[in-house]
């Protein structure tokens, strides 16, 4: 599996929690900033890492900001991604099995450095159960097929 990772200056902290577990899973990946000393804007980074899964030259994609909501709006205008904000470890779980989701958002602001990393953990961990689930989100592909 290989991971691409990003987040603006309010989720520099997390992300490098996030590098961290991801040397320790022994997962590849690649960091896309931000290297950043002041304010940045998220779709600059979030948009980026979800073409890049989206043309299949990365597995999955990481993105963490303030709150994770910018970088899951942006990321999920981007045909083919499914990015899933997540704070909690039950959703981290379920949005791999049902909705397989192929991007994480997360934002540092609203969880522990900890937390993030065990959500982080879960939803890599997950593999999607496929049968009845598999059929919805061939509806949403449909619908962006339009
Ligand atoms: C930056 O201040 C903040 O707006 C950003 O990190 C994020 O929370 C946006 O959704």
């Amino acid at each position: 599996m290989k991971v691409a990772l990003a987040s603006d200056h309010g989720g520099v902290l997390l992300r490098n929690e996030i590098r961290n577990l991801l040397d320790e899973m022994n997962i590849e990946y690649e960091d896309f900033g931000c290297e950043c000393e002041g304010s940045v804007d998220y779709p600059d980074y979030a948009l980026p890492v979800a073409e890049k899964v989206a043309n299949g030259e990365f597995d999955k994609g990481i993105v963490i900001c303030g709150t994770g909501i910018g970088m899951s709006i942006a990321a999920n205008k981007v045909k083919g991604i499914r990015c899933a904000l997540v704070h909690d470890l039950f959703s981290a779980k379920a949005t791999r099995e049902h909705n397989d989701t192929n991007m994480l958002a997360m934002g540092e602001r609203v969880i522990g450095l900890g937390l993030g990393r065990e959500i982080a953990r879960v939803w890599l961990s997950t593999e999607f159960e496929g049968g009845r689930h598999e059929n919805r989100i061939n509806k949403i592909s449909q619908y962006e097929n339009k």
